[in-house]
């Protein structure tokens, strides 16, 4: 796996490498690491909730936990980013995701319970490859258009900042938003409700 930007020294596995999946070699871009995540194996294995300590990450980066096996990304967006995705409102296949997968308690464009803060399952809607993150603005291979996003190189899906899926790609749906809650400011939890929510 291509481990991205090492040199930046930004890049802090805390815990094994097994909890950091998915695509990260973006230059720049995506730099994974967990600060706060110790369920016990045996808790894991029965889709626990996954607590996890966000008060690292910075704007327009991406970490990777593992919940339930698969990949929850929490990327931590940019006013710049939240305006990209508002601007795809009449471009994307779903744009309130009213026939995707998500919480009833997630809604709107953004798809977060809190702007800055994206929750999403990092696996592609169509056959279950992990997409990348490119927040870049028209990167070369992607084009002129694109206003940053995921990208799944198996059969070419592109999503959007909020997991929301262009038209015309292989994947039906947006990303999946899981259950989550924030604790508080900098603790977010993958696989639980908030307080009061059904
Ligand atoms: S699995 Fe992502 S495009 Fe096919």
């Amino acid at each position: 796996m291509n481990n991205g930007d090492v040199s930046q020294g930004r890049r802090r596995f805390l815990i094994g490498a097994t909890s950091v999946v998915g695509g990260v070699g973006v230059v720049g871009a995506a730099v994974p690491f967990v600060a706060s995540w110790n369920p016990s194996a045996k808790a894991e294995a029965a889709g626990a909730p996954v607590t996890v300590n966000v008060s690292k990450l910075e704007a327009g980066q991406q970490m990777t936990v593992e919940w339930r096996g698969k990949p929850v990304w929490i990327i931590r967006r940019t006013d710049e980013m939240n305006d990209n995705i508002l601007e795809l409102n009449d471009v994307v296949k779903d744009p309130l995701s009213k026939e995707s997968k998500q919480p009833a308690y997630i809604d709107g464009e953004l798809r977060a319970l809190k702007d800055d803060y994206a929750v999403v399952v990092g696996i592609c809607t169509h056959l279950g490859c992990s997409p990348q993150f490119r927040p870049e603005v028209a990167p070369a291979d992607l084009g002129e258009e694109w206003l940053g996003g995921f990208y799944c190189a198996c059969h070419g899906s592109r999503y959007d900042l909020a997991g929301r899926v262009y038209p015309g790609q292989p994947a039906p749906t947006n990303l999946e938003v899981p259950p989550y809650r924030f604790d508080d400011e900098n603790t977010v939890t993958v696989g639980l409700d908030p307080e009061g929510a059904a």
